[in-house]
This record gives structure tokens, sequence and C-alpha cells, in this order.
């Protein structure tokens, strides 16, 4: 194991120390691990529940179920987003079986207490036969809190954790530009997998896969080191920006013909691309210079907000301890894996995609192919193996869960030894480490 304090491809800005914890594979196959992250983990952190879309009236209920939790967020008459525990306070019966509701009122389905959407009991059968008098207006849905941001609903279990625009930071900010707010989830996938939560998120920690699991995407998107920057936020949460329109420079695609697909994305834009043969990196400009000055008059409001950074690149968000927010200036993906309820060497992956409503545009063209922009167009549940899509980029990303698990049970294995670009990977391990031992940061 060797992690350097500092590497350049740091931004110099956003760059923090690791300590070179060893990352042994107990965490990613032992129970006992996942109870301490059970206990100490997951109630310290907020959780993308859902989309505002999902909410149009009082009444409207998300059930978010994650590990052997299961939460209900609920539309209340004052527009309101409250969430609680999916759990009856008379013995414990599971409130909301499906996966979302539209209700009057909340209705227990073993002895029918029922409850009003803001979580008060309203209805009991035989409300004299209890000590004290009837419960009703006395008893309530446990609650937790929940909060906004962006087209995104968001819950945490525990009250001393920061408020949700804090511990986001610095994403507000720096997503600001691209509009999100109104944005359309178009796609929402999940596959339950063989294999333990963190092997994605790592491989969300690192590009150094990048070469071998994704070779299609080197022709544009410039995953070459000198060019990459990597930032580490001391929320938790940390970042990556590669140049996109741009193909790699760890081969040298530089003074050859523009390669596919980037000289279809030139000729959308108004560009030849055998202008550009030769210099195919500077193509990147020329597209950020067509998109200033014809992205407003094509629908792309938004554009006018954007910086040219993020007119043509990716700026990979990965938040502590997991979802990543991948941010194009026509796309938002958002990928996280959750964990199985009892074994630590399963999780569910999921994969929803935002796109930016565009006059006139009636469809997108999303990882599973082409969608209707409207909410929700696609949505499906699989396992992984059923050889069912989830985005072709996070297909090949899964491939290798499986088999990474099978080698993490090795008593070969000894602890991760890690290249300085895996620093990512690294200092989430250490955040990991802090909260499991219940000794969290401040
Ligand atoms: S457990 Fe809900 S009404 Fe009895
Ligand atoms: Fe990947």
């Amino acid at each position: 194991m060797n992690v350097q304090a500092s590497v350049s491809r740091y931004s110099q800005d956003f760059d923090l120390p690791v300590r070179g914890d060893t990352i042994t594979a107990d965490r990613y196959i032992s129970k006992d691990w996942m109870d301490l992250e059970t206990r100490n983990l997951w109630p310290k952190v907020w959780h993308l529940g859902g989309v505002l879309a999902e909410f149009e009236d009082a009444g409207d209920i998300v059930r978010h179920n994650f590990g052997k939790e299961s939460v209900l967020m609920v539309r209340q008459e004052d527009g309101a987003i409250r969430a609680f525990y999916n759990t009856c306070p008379h013995r414990g019966n599971r409130l909301i079986v499906g996966e979302a509701a539209s209700v009057p009122r909340i209705v227990c389905g073993y002895h029918n207490w029922t409850f009003d959407i803001d979580g008060t009991l309203v209805k009991v059968q035989d409300p004299d036969d209890f000590a004290g008098g009837s419960p009703c207006g006395k008893v309530h849905l446990a609650e937790l809190r929940c909060d906004t941001w962006g087209p995104f609903v968001f819950w945490c279990m525990d009250d001393d954790v920061a408020p949700l625009h804090e511990w986001l930071a610095p994403f507000p900010e720096r997503l600001k530009g691209y509009g999100i707010d109104t944005w359309v989830r178009v796609l929402k996938l999940s596959v339950d997998c063989d294999f333990n939560w963190k092997i994605i998120r790592d491989n969300f920690n690192e590009s150094y896969h990048l070469p071998t699991i994704h070779p299609e995407l080197a022709t544009f998107i410039n995953d070459g080191l000198p060019d990459t920057v990597f930032e580490m936020y001391p929320t938790g949460h940390n970042s990556m920006w590669m140049k996109g329109h741009q193909a790699t420079t760890r081969v040298d695609y530089h003074t050859t013909e523009v390669p596919a697909p980037l000289d279809d994305v030139a000729r959308a834009w108004d560009i030849d691309p055998e202008a550009y043969n030769g210099r195919t990196g500077d193509l990147r400009q020329a597209i950020i210079a067509a998109k200033r000055r014809l992205g407003p008059g094509r629908g792309f409001t938004n554009y006018e907000s954007m910086t040219d950074q993020q007119l043509v690149d990716y700026f990979h968000c990965t938040l502590f301890p997991n979802l990543t927010l991948t941010m194009s200036p026509e796309q938002l993906q958002v990928l996280r894996t959750e964990p199985h309820p009892t074994d630590p060497e399963k999780c569910v992956f999921q994969h929803w995609c935002l796109y930016p409503p565009v006059e006139g545009m009636k469809t997108v063209m999303g990882p599973v192919g082409e969608l209707p922009l409207r909410h929700d167009a696609l949505v499906r549940h699989s396992t992984y193996g059923d050889g069912v899509s989830v985005g072709f980029v996070a297909d090949q990303d899964l491939s290798i869960g499986t088999t990474q698990q099978q080698g993490l049970n090795s008593r070969g294995f000894k602890g991760c030894i890690l290249p300085n670009q895996e620093k990512r990977v690294q200092r989430f391990h250490e955040l990991l480490n802090d909260y499991v031992k219940g000794t969290e940061p401040a």
C-alpha cells in the first residue's frame, strides 16, 4: 500500500490527505461489517428518495426501500413533502407495500389503523379500549427529515446530520449553471446484483478502468491523466472533470482524422469535421463556440448559464457514500448502489437519466435507446445476468462486479494496491472506516 499525500492531478484547492489505511476484503464480504454500516453509516447521510414530479397531488406517496428500512415520502396539503418510516405504530406492520401510492389517508392492512397524510392517527377500531382513551390525534407515524434540491427529494434518518444543501456542498453551487430544476427523469432502471454495493462505488471513484472496461469511450472522452481533474471536498464528496468532445490522449487520435462519433457530432453543430483532421483536439473548442451560437435557437436555453466546460465536458460528481451524478449539458445520470437487506454480497444498482425540457423535442437518445421525453417513460427492474440492459456503459461497469466479489473472497487477497490516481478510492474507504467505527468527521 502506497498512497502519496499529494498528487499533482488533483486540483490544488481540493486535494486532501489520506492516511493509507489498508482496504481489506472484510468490508465487501462480512455480515459484521454490513451491520456496522447499517448502524453507523446509513443513518448519518442523506438519501436520494425520488423526484418532485412523482408528487403531483396531496396524498401522493413514494416508497423507498433501503436495505431493511422502508421510507414513505408523502406530499402534504400545503405542497411540502414529509417522510415517515413505513411501519405501523400499532404492531409494526409495513403500511405501504407498493412502490408508490396516491391515497386520501394511509391505512394499515392489519387492524385498519388509519393515518392522515400528515402522519396523525385518526381512526382505530375500538377506540375506547385503550388505557388513557383513544390514541387518535395522539399517535403519529415516526417522521424523518425530508428536503429537496433541484428536481430531487432526499431523506435522512439522523437529526444531527448537516442540512441537505450544506451536506451536498459544493454541488448545488457547481451544478447551478446546468439548470437541472426543470429536468425530467425519463429513465428509471434498477437491477439486483451479486456483489457488495461498494464494488461499484469504487468503480465510480476512479477512471483507471476506462481503457479496459469502456474502450469505445476513447474516441469522444479524453481520459488521459494530464487532461483529467480530480477534486476531493471536505464534505467527503469528490469529482472528476473529463474533457468531452475530444478523444483520449492515451492513443494518437489527435493527429489523425476526426474519429467517430465525433465527426457526426461536429456535423450536428454545422462544423465540417474534415477541417479538423490532424488537429482533432481543437474540435472541442469549435463545438463550444457552435453551441453558444446555435444552442439557444435550437431550444437549449440552459446553455446560456453554463460555463464552457459544462457545455462540452463530463462532470462526474461522486457523493459520499453511494450516489453518483454524472453531468453533461444534455443529460444527468444518477448512478448508485444500495445494500441488500441481509446479504453483504448483494446489492441493487440504480440508474436514472434526466433530460432538460427542450421545446419541440419529443424524444431523447438515452443509454438504452430512444425514449419519449416525458417523466418515467421507461421504469424497469431486473436481475443482473438476465441480459436486460441498464445502459451500455453501466452494463460494462457491472460486468466486473461478480468476478471482483469472487476474487475478494480469496485468502490470497491482501488488500488493495492503488496508484495515485485512485486516491479518491482510498479516501472513500478511510471515511467509511471513520463512520463504521463511530468516529465520523464532525
Ligand atoms: S399493525 Fe397496523 S393496525 Fe395493527
Ligand atoms: Fe465505468
